[in-house]
């Protein structure tokens, strides 16, 4: 199966990170959001790709020839136009095959060997308990009658979670363009949900899936989140000699850590150093530097350095920060 990962966004709600990094590029349990989503396509039997780049895209691109072996084709949105611009942008690849559209910044835990004997277009949906951030889909039997992006009054709490399994591929490209040619908009931006539910009326028949596990890491107290879900499945590294692991955590063979207490729930990612900290519940991405603090709740951006006392913060990449008592 071919799929389509959209990762153009700025990524405003994660900044500081999305200052240096595209929002997907972002470290989470030891490596960056996108590279998770491709490890799971990529065991999950997905062997191609198109990724559509924007914010930063050369560094996307780099880290996936670098990092996945999928067979990746990137296309550039110039414009922040919307999902459905994205998906648009990448319409050369919606012809006769089916393709799996998936969000770039949302890890998932699925199994999507369900769709490769679907006879329908499906889409990956989650009751949530306020649906007023999401798409929703209402349902008529095993179908859904309508699409709904970011209802004001609440007509389904069933949430579009951000897989779509798009069996006739060239149907959705006609109606992208029709969207795009009457400047067709919903809160400013071409949406993708509205060009789904112009495939309804033209009579492609879509059913829905479950999707428990999702794993939204679109803010710092989400990525937190999913990186404790993340975490939840390792295996606990060994402790280095005079420090302690308390388990789940991830510490990369090439970080350094000394007199330290890590976890539970603390990602160490690549050339990072530790030292005399109680690390808990927080992301130390590559090359960050902790020294002389108990840190919890925070996440510490590629090569900043942060040393003192007791403190939950969000430093940006190559941010210094000291603390004196
Ligand atoms: P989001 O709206 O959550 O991402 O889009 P964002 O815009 O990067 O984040 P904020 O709101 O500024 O914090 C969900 C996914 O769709 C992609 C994003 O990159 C993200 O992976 N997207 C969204 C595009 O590729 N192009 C767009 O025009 C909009």
């Amino acid at each position: 199966m071919h799929a389509i990962i959209p990762v153009a966004g700025i990524g405003t709600r994660l900044r500081p990170f999305t200052h240096t990094l595209p929002k997907v590029l972002v470290n989470v349990a030891g490596k960056p959001i996108l590279g998770h989503i491709l490890d799971a396509l990529e065991t999950q039997g997905v062997t191609t790709a198109t990724i559509v780049t924007g914010y930063k895209g050369d560094l996307v691109e780099d880290y996936v020839r670098s990092a996945s072996s999928i067979n990746a084709t990137f296309v550039e949105q110039t414009e922040m136009l919307g999902l459905g611009h994205a998906i648009w942008t990448a319409r050369a690849s919606l012809a006769t095959e089916p393709v799996l559209i998936i969000l770039g910044d949302t890890v998932f835990d699925v199994d999507l060997s369900v769709l490769n004997t679907a006879a329908f277009s499906s889409l990956g949906v989650k009751s949530v308990d306020d649906p007023r951030r999401f798409g929703v889909v209402i349902q008529n039997g095993a179908f859904v009658s309508r699409l709904v992006e970011k209802p004001e009054t609440p007509v389904s709490t069933l949430a579009i979670v951000g897989l779509y399994y798009i069996k006739q591929p060239w149907l959705l490209a006609e109606c992208l363009g029709e969207l795009i040619d009457g400047n067709v908009r919903t809160k400013g931006e071409f949406q993708l949900t509205d060009a789904l539910q112009m495939m309804v009326d033209k009579g492609e028949k879509f059913t829905t899936f479950p999707v428990d596990g999702w794993h939204d890491c679109g803010k710092p107290e989400t990525l937190l989140a999913t990186n404790r879900f993340l975490l939840n499945q390792r295996q606990a590294p060994v402790a280095p000699k005079g420090c302690v692991i308390i388990p789940p955590a991830h510490v990369d063979p090439t970080a350094v850590i000394e007199h330290s207490v890590i976890g539970p729930y603390a990602s160490i990612s690549k050339g990072a150093v530790v030292r005399n900290s109680i690390i808990r519940d927080s992301i130390i991405c590559d090359a960050a530097t902790v020294t002389d603090m108990t840190l919890e709740g925070s996440i510490i951006g590629e090569n900043a350095e942060v040393s003192g006392k007791f403190a939950s913060i969000n430093l940006g990449d190559a941010s210094v920060v000291r603390l004196f008592q």
